[in-house]
């Protein structure tokens, strides 16, 4: 789909190096299972296709200081395509979040997701990464329907979860992290994992988000917080998904952390992968290609 974009930003990584890397290691899924809620569904409803945004052609979001905004409103999808929200409806128990919300993502982009705390920004990240199935609507992976898929399949290879709170392990090093969640890939995918290919792997998919062999040998508790949000970054692409969702991932870093972080995202973009960060910071939004407003996309509070 045709979308309002931002000028991009430079590539400090090569494109395709992490894919690379975890290619070599033959690797594949993730754990990432912990961190979303655990809503009950509830009734929906089926009804319009709003799959308007704000894009931040020239920066900011609605009610958002910082970046500036235009509106548009699509509801195509592309070959470029990777994941659709088709009218998708979302209620804890009798609480509706989400109404009719429609939007495509393609790869090779950066999405950022703004709006304000409570709109449901984490609910649609949860959503998507099939740890919840909505309460109306489809979200469609490649044209299918995400209902139909292995879940576990599907995290364990399709798409990569950052959490805002991480959820790595503390009693294991950082590269053992990584390990950990590329050996759970491959069982996912009924293979018996190499440990020592997948070691080699998880080292040099740290080394590619900028830890060093004594930061990745080291107990994650024992990492600044924006070494361990390195981590989690390089655990969730250490089985090459096609997309990564991001939930807050520069929150509590400093403004040199948060560029560096985006630097990795811009390199993954650049790969070919689709980037969705949920942020709250109007830097990571002008950072992004296209920045979308929840507010307009939810039919409860457009
Ligand atoms: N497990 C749950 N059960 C019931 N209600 C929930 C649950 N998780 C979230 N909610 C409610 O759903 C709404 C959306 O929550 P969500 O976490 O998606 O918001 P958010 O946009 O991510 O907010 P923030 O920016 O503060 O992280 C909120 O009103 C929240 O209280
Ligand atoms: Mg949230």
């Amino acid at each position: 789909m045709e979308l309002n974009k931002n000028t991009t930003a430079s590539t400090p990584i090569p494109a395709g190096q992490f894919a690379a890397a975890s290619m070599d290691a033959g690797l594949a899924a993730a754990p990432a299972d912990t961190g979303y809620g655990n809503p009950a569904a509830a009734s929906g409803g089926a009804g319009a296709n709003p799959n308007a945004a704000d894009t931040n052609s020239n920066g900011a979001a609605p009610g958002t200081p910082g970046y500036a905004y235009t509106e548009y409103t699509t509801s195509t999808s592309s070959p470029d395509t990777v994941l659709t929200l088709d009218d998708v409806s979302f209620s804890y128990g009798e609480r509706p979040v989400l109404s009719h919300v429609s939007f495509s993502f393609d790869r090779g982009r950066i999405y950022a997701i703004v709006g304000r705390s409570g709109a449901g920004k984490t609910t649609l990240l949860s959503l998507m990464s099939g740890l919840t199935n909505p309460t109306d609507g489809r979200i469609l992976r490649d044209g299918r329907d995400l209902t139909s898929y292995d879940k576990s399949l599907y995290r364990s290879s399709d798409i990569g979860v950052i959490f805002q709170s991480f959820n790595l392990l503390p009693k294991l090093t950082a590269v053992e992290n990584v390990q950990l969640s590329m050996e759970i890939a491959q069982m996912n995918r009924g293979n018996k994992p190499n440990s020592a290919a997948l070691l080699d792997g998880a080292y040099r998919c740290l080394e590619q988000v900028g830890l060093t062999r004594d930061e990745a040998d080291r107990r994650v508790l024992k990492l600044s917080g924006g070494q361990q949000q390195r981590v989690a970054i390089a655990r969730a692409l250490s089985y090459d998904p096609a997309c990564i969702l991001a939930d807050e991932p520069t929150g509590n870093l400093d403004e040199q952390t948060q560029a560096e972080i985006m630097s990795i995202f811009r390199s993954l973009a650049a790969s070919g992968k689709c980037v969705i960060i949920v942020t709250h910071s109007s830097y990571v939004a002008s950072k992004a290609d296209v920045t979308v407003d929840l507010k307009s996309l939810n039919s409860m509070t457009k």
